[in-house]
């Protein structure tokens, strides 16, 4: 704890933490495209109205994609009572992504991993949709769910919706004083003469989300929300149009973005983090993605599974 308060130890754990991810991505992903993909290939063999070509992308049971499944995934897998044989559940399936999503145990300067436990179901999917289609870049991602079909997306997405493991405190202030004022004033009131309207209008008062798919903003590490900022302003993130993110993201100076990031990461998230059931009143801006994830919604009650509609 204490070396990692001075810069040279922040840096270094920065650097420890990159190489990790890095070594991480590269031996996760040969086991996690055998773990999570083959299922849902035999799910799209089972009946997936839009796959089309059933064959198509299949891996086959004895046939990874990428050979050598590493350490990690044997040691997530194992996690289930050391049992030679897991029984094959969803839950099961989805461990070697709770190795970089799950609950960390303190949100510290460094981490970059975003918690998927407990963020709306049409959220977590319309993500995963992005990713797959290429409106969101993080190759590692897109690589693991470059291939699953839909139906199988939105199991996924409401697999981590409805777990609400304990949150992590938050870590300490990462930005001064002024700054972290700054940072709050813009998530309770916006900027007013930037036209920002404030985060909480869209996040809800609480922070924690909104559903079906507005995500909160607690929890949050702070590196990982500055590098969506990141993102919408040199359009590597995008969502169905219209994109409000990206409007507000080109709105606000590169200053003030780090201090909401910095003021958010501190805060602690109340309760079980779980988010509003409908927003308070019309959004300030139009999003594309939350009329999406509304359709999506109602085109699942209705029990027609379709593409989104724009
Ligand atoms: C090696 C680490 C790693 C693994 C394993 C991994 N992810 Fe991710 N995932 C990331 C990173 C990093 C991001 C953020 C990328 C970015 O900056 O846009 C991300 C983003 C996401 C998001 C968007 C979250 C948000 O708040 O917008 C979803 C959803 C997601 N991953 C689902 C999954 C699922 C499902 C799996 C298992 C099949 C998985 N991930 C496995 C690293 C990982
Ligand atoms: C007009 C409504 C609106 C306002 C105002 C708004 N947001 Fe958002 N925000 C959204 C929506 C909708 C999404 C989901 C976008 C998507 O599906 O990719 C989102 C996503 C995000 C995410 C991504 C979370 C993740 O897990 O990847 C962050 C971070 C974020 N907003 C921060 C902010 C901050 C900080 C502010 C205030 C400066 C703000 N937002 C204001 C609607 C809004």
């Amino acid at each position: 704890m204490n070396e990692s308060a001075t810069p040279a130890g922040r840096a270094m754990r920065r650097r420890a933490c990159r190489r990790t991810a890095l070594a991480l991505s590269l031996s996760l992903a040969g086991a996690l495209t055998a773990v999570v993909a083959s299922p849902a290939a035999a799910q799209s063999g089972a009946g997936h109205p839009g796959a089309g070509h059933p064959g198509a992308g299949h891996p086959g049971a004895g046939h990874p994609a990428i050979p050598s499944p590493p350490a990690a995934a044997d040691g997530a897998t194992a996690g289930n009572g050391g049992a030679a044989n897991p029984p094959d559940t969803l839950e099961q399936r989805l461990i070697g992504c709770t190795v970089c999503h799950g609950t960390q145990d303190v949100i510290v300067e460094g981490n970059y991993y975003p918690r998927l436990f407990g963020k709306p179901a049409g959220y977590l999917y319309n993500q995963l949709v992005n990713f797959r289609e290429g409106r969101r870049a993080y190759p590692l991602m897109t690589y693991l769910v470059g291939n699953l079909p839909d139906p199988y997306l939105k199991e996924i997405a409401g697999y981590f919706a409805s777990q609400h493991p304990p949150y992590p405190p938050p870590g300490p202030a990462q930005a001064g004083q002024a700054a972290m004022q700054r940072g709050r004033d813009l998530v309770f009131s916006g900027d007013p003469a930037r036209d920002v309207p404030a985060c909480a209008a869209c996040h809800g008062q609480a922070l924690t989300g909104v559903a079906p798919s507005i995500p909160g903003l607690l929890g949050l590490p702070k590196d990982y929300i500055s590098a969506q900022f990141g993102a919408w302003r040199n359009r590597a993130r995008h969502t169905v149009a219209p994109d409000c993110m990206a409007r507000i993201a080109e709105r606000l100076s590169t200053d003030d973005i780090a201090a909401a990031a910095a003021w958010l990461a501190a805060q602690p998230v109340p309760g079980e983090g779980r988010p509003a059931s409908a927003p308070a009143a019309d959004l300030p801006i139009a999003c594309g993605s939350v009329a999406t994830a509304t359709a999506a919604t109602a085109t699942a009650n209705a029990n027609a599974p379709s593409r989104g509609s724009p």
